[in-house]
C-alpha cells in the first residue's frame, strides 16, 4: 500500500459506549494523524451495535455449505444472501479497515464475531486475495503510524 493512494477506510466500531468510549478516544487520536497523512481518504463507519446484521439463518448457512462444495447460491437462497453480499461488498470497497474494539471477557464483543461470521464466506481466489490484501494493508498502515508517533 506504500505510495498508493488510499481512497476509502472502513472504520468498524465495536463499542456501544459512544462518547463514553475509551476505545474511541484512542481511535480519534489515531484518525487525527491518519487524516493528515491521507487527506484524500473517505472514512465509512459501520457501527456494529446499531447496524442490523443479518442472522446466520438456515438459508445463510445452507448457502455457505453450497459455496464450500464449489456450487453457487441458488434462487431459493438469494433473498437471504442479499444482505450478506452487501456487507462483503462494503468491506471489500475499502482499501483499509480500522477496528475499534475493547476486550470483553478475554475476547471480542459478540457483535464483531457476528460481523466476521457474515463477511467470512467461501470465495474465489480473487476475493480471498483481496481480503488478505486489505488486512495486510491495515496492519502495515497501523505499524507506520505507530512508528511515526
Ligand atoms: C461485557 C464486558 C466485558 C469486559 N471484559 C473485560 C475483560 O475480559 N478484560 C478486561 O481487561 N476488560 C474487560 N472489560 C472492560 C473493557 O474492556 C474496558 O473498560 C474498555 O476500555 C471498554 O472500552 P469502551 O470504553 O470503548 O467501551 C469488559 C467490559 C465489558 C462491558
Amino acid at each position: 500500500m506504500e505510495g498508493r493512494t488510499m481512497t476509502k477506510m472502513l472504520h468498524i466500531c465495536v463499542t456501544p459506549r459512544g462518547a463514553k468510549s475509551r476505545t474511541l478516544k484512542i481511535t480519534n487520536t489515531f484518525l487525527e494523524t491518519f487524516k493528515k497523512r491521507h487527506p484524500e481518504c473517505e472514512i465509512d463507519t459501520i457501527d456494529l451495535f446499531s447496524e442490523k446484521l443479518p442472522e446466520n439463518s438456515l438459508a445463510v448457512t445452507d448457502g455457505k455449505y453450497l459455496l464450500m462444495a464449489g456450487g453457487e447460491i441458488s434462487d431459493r437462497l438469494k433473498p437471504a444472501w442479499q444482505e450478506i453480499e452487501r456487507h462483503i461488498a462494503r468491506f471489500l470497497s475499502a482499501d483499509i479497515c480500522l477496528i475499534s474494539c475493547p476486550m470483553w471477557n478475554f475476547s471480542i464483543p459478540y457483535r464483531l464475531k457476528h460481523y466476521i461470521d457474515i463477511i467470512a464466506q467461501p470465495m474465489d481466489a480473487l476475493g480471498a486475495d483481496v481480503m488478505l490484501e486489505r488486512i495486510t494493508a491495515s496492519q502495515n498502515e497501523a505499524k507506520r503510524l505507530a512508528e511515526s508517533l
